[in-house]
């Protein structure tokens, strides 16, 4: 059961038969969302517009470039929340535009000249943490402060790993897509597991499974033993 101080979260990938979310390491993921059907590009804008805010790792802006608004359905863009412990976020970077509220999160190791350059881009930029943003206090901070109840996450991986080992993802939503892309480094759903025993899995509950166009969809409750 989600936590009432924090948003209820979301999370949601196209992922590989294999469980990879994009073709091979450094790849931007835009390939392989090309081959979603066109039923479930609106699953995903549907959701997105059904959130109060987005996040997605700071590498995926990086390597992505995801402007994560609301464009095949209406419906009002949620806030972005980026995450970047480094502040290191391309002066380009589409989520600096002005489609939508943009709120970098840093942690204190972030260069002051980086925060200060984020903030004449226009975007609300915080410090939240020491040397790693503290993804717990901001979540508190995104619903008391904010006003979210409720978020998606759309990956990478890094940050899929940070949620789920704090205890802050509540839902998982998959679209299944036909491939095997292989590779050992190639990021999947989650990384930085690396758990010693069965006891340190995380366990699911499948929810619901349909067809979305010609894409299987999956939703999965997040079930924590502690
Ligand atoms: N198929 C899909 O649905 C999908 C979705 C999204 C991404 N992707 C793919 O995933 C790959 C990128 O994933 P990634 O794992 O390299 O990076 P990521 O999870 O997108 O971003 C990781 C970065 O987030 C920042 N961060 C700040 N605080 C953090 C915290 N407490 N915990 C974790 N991260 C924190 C750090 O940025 P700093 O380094 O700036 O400190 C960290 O390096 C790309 O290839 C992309 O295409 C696929």
């Amino acid at each position: 059961m989600p936590e009432d101080d924090r948003p209820q979260v979301l999370m949601m990938s196209e992922i590989t038969v294999d469980g990879k979310l994009t073709l091979k390491r450094g790849a931007s993921s835009k390939i392989l969302m090309k081959y979603m059907a066109p039923e479930t590009e609106v699953l995903l804008h549907r959701t997105r517009a059904e959130c109060d805010a987005i996040m997605v790792g700071a590498n995926t802006i990086r390597i992505d470039n995801s402007f994560l608004t609301v464009r095949l359905v209406e419906g009002k863009n949620p806030l972005r929340v980026i995450p970047t412990s480094s502040g290191e976020i391309p002066p380009g970077a589409n989520v600096l535009g002005s489609d939508a509220r943009t709120l970098i999160v840093v942690s204190e190791a972030a260069p002051p000249d980086k925060i200060a350059r984020l903030r004449d881009a226009g975007v609300d930029v915080l410090v939240v943490g020491t040397s790693q943003v503290d993804l717990p206090r901001l979540m508190r901070i995104l619903k008391q402060d904010y006003g979210v109840d409720r978020m998606m996450i759309e990956g990478g991986p890094t940050l899929n790993w940070s949620m789920l080992h704090h205890h802050l993802v509540d839902e998982i939503r998959l679209i299944h897509l036909p491939f095997i892309v292989g590779g050992a480094d190639t990021p999947s759903l989650v990384g930085g597991m690396h758990i010693e025993t069965e006891e340190e899995m995380i366990r699911l509950s499948l929810k619901r499974h349909y067809m979305c166009g010609s894409n299987l969809v999956t939703e999965w409750e997040v079930l924590y033993s502690s």
